[in-house]
């Protein structure tokens, strides 16, 4: 393979430039050219593209985001689309294609590997609902950032006596904001993959005054049914329950924006390279991930479609740190 393609998809995470940059330099080191794709598939389809050598690849592993740009590209899921994409890839010369994202990038992945292009797609999304990786590039930096968020709010909810909805992203998933409740002693984490009842919410909040708590705190996934505005709402006719006054704080694209720590570099970095050695060992219609702290492949046909679902465990470990 002398020539290959990278491209990021779907919703940035922080570590996608260092995927980007272990890519290009790995392939470099064994003799490959190397073509940025700019925003995402809409790049394929709009021919849109820049070489990437080690310079390019320079002072960007600290950056978050992507600097190739990334995008939602609805005409890429149409046979067209599809065909117009390759049609790019074709004519450039390029023999094998990366793409770093989440969930539905690697149904694109799936979609261009079924047609017969060599495909390797990389774990990226802070969500961390892909099936083939334990852990995801983005999520480490995105919970130390609804982190930070949880002990802030801590401290002003207790100067206040007050009770905090923290709304965190995960449109299906709960994974952040179960992660984040646990890592920042929150008392609720409201999860999309479980049925919340508002009531035990409230009572969680009330139970945290009567043992007189300073403050209660409910992460809350967005695509949970009860999501903050929803269960603010609710709380509204049943304030006098709580105890606490309530105020509702979401933090939405902050969660993104941030620069990758140390583990999603390195992961990036890791899972970048790792997606090279498939591509030129013949390996395609992967994806590559960290399983059990090592690198792996899955094929895309089990990835693509499915989600991971949420841990049964940590729930539990939620419910019983909450004391
Ligand atoms: P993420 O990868 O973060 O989950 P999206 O779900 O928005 O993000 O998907 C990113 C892009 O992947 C979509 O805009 C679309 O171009 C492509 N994609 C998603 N689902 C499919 C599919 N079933 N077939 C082909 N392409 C898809
Ligand atoms: O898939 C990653 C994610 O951040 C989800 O958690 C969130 O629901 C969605 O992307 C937000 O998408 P957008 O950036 O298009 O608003």
């Amino acid at each position: 393979m002398r020539r290959i393609a990278v491209l990021t998809s779907g919703g940035d995470a922080p570590g996608m430039n260092a995927a980007i940059r272990a890519v290009t330099r790995s392939a470099i080191d064994r003799g490959c050219d190397v073509i940025g794709i700019l925003n995402g598939y809409r790049g394929l389809i709009e021919d849109r593209t820049m070489p990437l050598g080690a310079r390019e690849t320079g002072g960007i592993i600290q950056r978050g985001g992507t600097i190739l740009g990334s995008a939602r590209s609805l005409e890429f899921k149409t046979p067209e689309g599809q065909r117009k994409a390759l049609r790019t890839l074709n004519q450039y010369g390029i023999e094998g294609l990366v793409v770093i994202g989440g969930n539905g990038s690697q149904q694109g992945s799936h979609a261009l590997s079924q047609l017969g292009f060599p495909v390797v797609g990389v774990a990226s999304t802070i969500d961390n609902d892909l099936i083939g990786s334990d852990i995801t590039i983005g999520v480490d930096t995105a919970l130390n950032i609804a982190l930070e968020a949880i002990d802030r709010l801590k401290i002003t909810a207790s100067s206040h006596q007050r009770a905090f909805l923290l709304e965190v992203m995960g449109r299906d998933c709960g994974y952040l904001a179960l992660m984040s409740a646990i890592a920042g002693g929150a008392e609720y984490a409201v999860v999309p993959e479980i049925p919340t009842d508002p009531e035990d919410v409230a009572q969680t909040i009330s139970r945290a005054y009567d043992k007189g708590k300073a403050h209660a705190i409910v992460v809350v996934a967005e695509g949970a049914e009860y999501n903050a505005e929803k269960l603010a709402e609710y709380f509204k006719v049943h304030s006098d329950r709580l105890g606490f006054a309530l105020r509702v704080t979401t933090l939405g694209h902050v969660q993104r924006g941030g620069n990758p720590g140390a583990f999603d570099r390195i992961l990036g970095s890791r899972l970048g390279a790792a997606a090279v050695d498939c591509l030129l060992s013949g390996e395609k219609g992967v994806l590559v991930g960290l399983v059990k702290g090592a690198e792996q492949t899955t094929p895309l046909a089990e990835v693509a479609g499915k989600t991971k679902g949420i841990d049964m465990r940590m729930l539990e470990l939620a419910r019983v740190l909450d004391k």
